[in-house]
């Protein structure tokens, strides 16, 4: 082949190469190991010395000139790809908001999005943790260690109960607790969180599923008292049922990841056959605290002379129940459309302190 057919051949394959594969192939039949050019280039040592003159500044050039195109080409099918990807991957976010409500929100979420404003308010952030969780975070760590008949209390499900030790056995977490553990090991001191979520244990009734939401709280500073507790307490009851005259009922009580610990009753009335948070004729529990443990401190790498704190775990569900007067939790879980449009709320209603968490 001349060297000009050659260069027509080339320039016209890379003219014609339609992908970065084609356009290899083109590159490796003129200037890889076999290639055409390369095979000229490689024939310049057995040519006479005035032919390989003459020669050698033609196939130069042909060299650079393929070179070249190949670049040209390579960027140009580069660019063509960026833009068929943004025009395949782009969104229309002008699209309208259907003006037709199509869902609602489930008052497990929108309660969760009310505990989280009022505790954005006071300072906390909102932590998460895995729901399949170590037996240690789940148990050893809180202080309650194997045998500990604490555990039996839990109806625990065992992800896997056969072998293995408390730092590889896995459990379906049957409290927000453990968020409290992951939490103080992963950042340094102050701490304010909450950690709403699901929780696992193996019960079923009316007021029982076996799957069900807490909100942990967690606070860790220096010098921090029952006092901070309970001020802490009150404010997020008064602000979430949005009455004023809430009075709590602070019973001692025992959890082995606090000490002391207590649990808080909400003070109660009964109108017109439902419960009404006001008024101290009846009371409901509604979460257990206390003052975070020393040995839970120390288990997460703290030193418990220098650094106290207050935790809370309070039964989300119930909180929604009492606010929002459903009597069958079960219905919370059973994806029943007329259920949900009567109790669930509307998407576009954010709760904000301004406006009123209660929508
Ligand atoms: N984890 C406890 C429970 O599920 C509640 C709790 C949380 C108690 C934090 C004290 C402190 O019953």
């Amino acid at each position: 082949m001349t060297t000009d057919a050659l260069k027509a051949d080339t320039l016209g394959a890379i003219a014609a190469a339609d992908s970065p594969e084609a356009l290899e192939a083109v590159r490796v039949a003129a200037l890889g190991k076999a290639g055409g050019i390369t095979q000229l280039m490689k024939g310049l040592g057995a040519l006479a010395p005035d032919e390989r003159l003459r020669v050698a500044p033609v196939y130069q050039a042909l060299r650079e000139e393929v070179s070249a195109a190949l670049e040209a080409k390579k960027a140009a099918l580069g660019r063509a790809a960026l833009t068929a990807r943004l025009a395949a991957e782009r969104i229309d976010m002008s699209l309208p908001a259907a003006m037709q409500p199509v869902g609602t929100v489930h008052p497990i979420s929108q309660v969760m999005d009310e505990l989280s404003e009022i505790f954005a308010d006071l300072g906390f952030a909102v932590a998460e943790g895995p729901e399949i969780e170590t037996d240690w975070h789940n148990f050893t760590a809180l202080n309650i260690p194997p045998e500990h008949p604490a555990r039996a209390m839990h109806d625990t499900f065992y992800a896997r109960p056969e072998g293995g030790d408390e730092s590889t056995r896995m459990v379906l977490r049957t409290h927000t607790s453990p968020v409290q553990i992951r939490t103080m090991m992963s950042q340094k001191p102050p701490i304010r969180i909450i950690a709403p979520g699901r929780v696992y244990r193996s019960d079923s009734d009316a007021t029982h599923t076996p799957m069900f939401h807490q909100v942990e709280g967690l606070v860790i500073d220096r010098g921090i008292h029952l006092g901070h507790l309970k001020w802490t307490l009150e404010t997020f009851v008064k602000g979430f049922f949005e009455v004023d005259d809430v009075t709590l009922r602070l019973r001692p009580s025992f959890f082995p990841f606090t000490e002391p610990s207590v649990e808080v009753d909400v003070g109660c009335s009964w109108e017109g056959g439902t419960l009404k948070v006001g008024g101290t004729s009846s009371w409901l529990e509604i979460l257990g605290s206390g003052m975070v443990h020393p040995k839970v401190i120390a288990n997460c790498g703290l030193d418990p002379d220098e650094w106290q704190g207050f935790a809370f775990g309070c039964g989300i569900d119930r909180l929604a129940m009492l606010k929002y007067g459903m009597t069958d939790l079960r219905a919370f879980f059973d994806a029943d459309l007329r259920w949900l449009r009567h109790f669930g709320f509307a998407s576009l209603d954010v709760p904000t302190l301004s406006a009123g968490v209660g929508a």
